[in-house]
């Protein structure tokens, strides 16, 4: 059964008949791209929210706060809307903060600041902003933060980062919770680190945090991370360090493998149960606020990359569908061998035939799927590559001087657009005017 948008058991994404064009709720996603053009962003307001409600339920019965890790989609709109219904924020660099400044400045107050490269210049910016808590991912970066606090006469709450050393089956490149990873501090350092800080009046000790890596499918490595993060609360509670929140950090990955015409199987509400029971098992017992920091769950399904088939080419055995967008619109395919369901927004009649879908930037390495089974299609159709809400825009490029897509919102009726589509003179604007480097 195809999904309905109404229960958003995967995807909001559906074709409301056989003949229809892909829809997500009312919209036709035929009429979107004709009026917006390709490629084209194209986002559900209203999954993401109910994502998002799905973990203030789970965790109803503890004090918590999500904030939604702004990395992964970082639209002024989205957080504008997540911000709306309460959610707090993950950011990683400055530009990050401006941006939730920007969208919603009441939130800054619940901002969490991670990353293990933080320069002085944005440390002072996200002290000025009275955020809630610094993530601190080295002994050097927290002697930093105090002297940086001290200037400023601000007392700065960090949590610790810490090295939970624990694997969690994903990617590599997506891996971060082995003591071999950069991040974080290691959990048997960090004992003594909070208790060196604890003299240090610029200083507060709020909270603990981990995060172990991104696209993780089962709750365990998530349950056995925070046990030793309970651990460590425990023995700072012996020390007379009071902990008052733990971060657990985002990760909890989606199924890019569900089709859109198959099964479902996908059960959205009972991974978030799964993850918060997992979560509060280590921790029962601790009365500290649970800080989380999603970022795909809440955006990945949500949104969909609109691309127009531009030529279908035959090399030897090979057949070509090269479309409008690119592996700078969308690089995970590139960068991790992601899968992203791809089906045409117009299904058109014949037998599905093993095509690679690729994008015109000048690589190899510029594809959206290779040998997939895909119905006929021919120059000027459109396609929409799934599960791109998150990590799509967000790690586009320009590559190539391609200026990037535009970014559509639907609410219930309306659609918004949230991003203009880039113009050259955009991204020529940094180089101009053109002064006699050479002569
Ligand atoms: N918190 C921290 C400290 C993180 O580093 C990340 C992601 C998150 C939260 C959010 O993780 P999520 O809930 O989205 O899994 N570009 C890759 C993913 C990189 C994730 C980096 N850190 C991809 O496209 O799969």
């Amino acid at each position: 059964m195809p999904n309905s948008s109404s229960d958003f058991s995967s995807r909001p994404f559906e074709y409301p008949s056989a003949d229809a064009s892909l829809s997500c709720g009312q919209h036709s996603l035929t009429k979107l791209a004709k009026q917006y053009g390709t490629p084209l962003y194209v986002y559900s307001a209203d999954q993401i929210l109910a994502r998002f409600m799905l973990f203030q339920q789970a965790l109803a019965d503890r004090s918590h706060l999500i904030c939604y890790a702004v990395k992964a989609n970082s639209a002024l709109a989205i957080l504008k809307l997540l911000a709306d219904h309460g959610a707090g924020f993950d950011i990683v660099s400055g530009g990050e903060l401006q941006r939730v400044l920007i969208a919603a400045p009441e939130a800054a107050g619940r901002i969490v600041f991670s990353g293990v490269g933080k320069t002085a210049e944005e440390i002072d910016q996200a002290l000025d902003a009275d955020i809630y808590a610094f993530n601190v991912e080295s002994e050097a970066e927290l002697k930093l933060l105090a002297s940086r606090a001290a200037k400023r006469k601000r007392k700065a709450r960090f949590a610790l980062r810490v090295n939970p050393d624990v694997f969690a089956e994903t990617h590599p490149y997506i891996s971060t919770g082995l003591r071999e990873h950069k991040f974080g501090i290691d959990i048997r350092q960090a004992r003594r680190i909070y208790n060196e800080a604890a003299g240090n009046k610029w200083l507060t000790a709020h909270g603990v945090s981990v995060h172990i890596g991104s696209q993780i499918r089962s709750a365990d490595p998530f349950g056995a991370a925070m046990k030793r993060v309970a651990k460590l609360v425990r023995e700072l509670e012996i020390d007379g360090i009071a902990i008052k929140s733990v971060d657990a950090g985002g990760g909890l990955g989606i199924d890019y493998h569900a089709t859109l015409s198959g099964p479902d199987n996908f059960n959205p509400r009972a991974k978030v149960e799964e993850y918060a029971a997992a979560l509060e098992t280590s921790l029962a017992g601790l009365n500290v606020q649970l800080l989380l920091e999603p970022g795909r769950f809440l955006v990945a399904q949500a949104g969909a990359l609109l691309a127009r088939v531009l030529y279908v080419k035959r090399n030897g055995k090979k057949t070509f569908v090269v479309t409008d967008a690119a592996m700078n619109d969308l690089i995970r395919p590139a960068l991790y061998q992601a899968f992203h369901e791809i089906v045409p927004v117009l299904p058109r009649a014949g037998r599905s035939a093993a095509v690679d879908i690729v994008g015109p930037v000048c690589e190899t390495g510029d594809f959206f799927a290779r040998d997939r089974k895909l119905k006929p299609v021919e120059p000027g159709d459109l396609v929409a590559v799934l599960d791109a809400g998150a990590y799509g825009m967000a790690q586009s490029s320009n590559y190539n001087t391609r200026p990037r897509p535009a970014e559509v919102l639907l609410r219930g009726k309306k659609a918004t657009l949230i991003r203009r589509r880039e113009t050259i003179a955009d991204l020529l604007g940094p180089e101009l005017p053109l002064s006699n480097h050479s002569k």
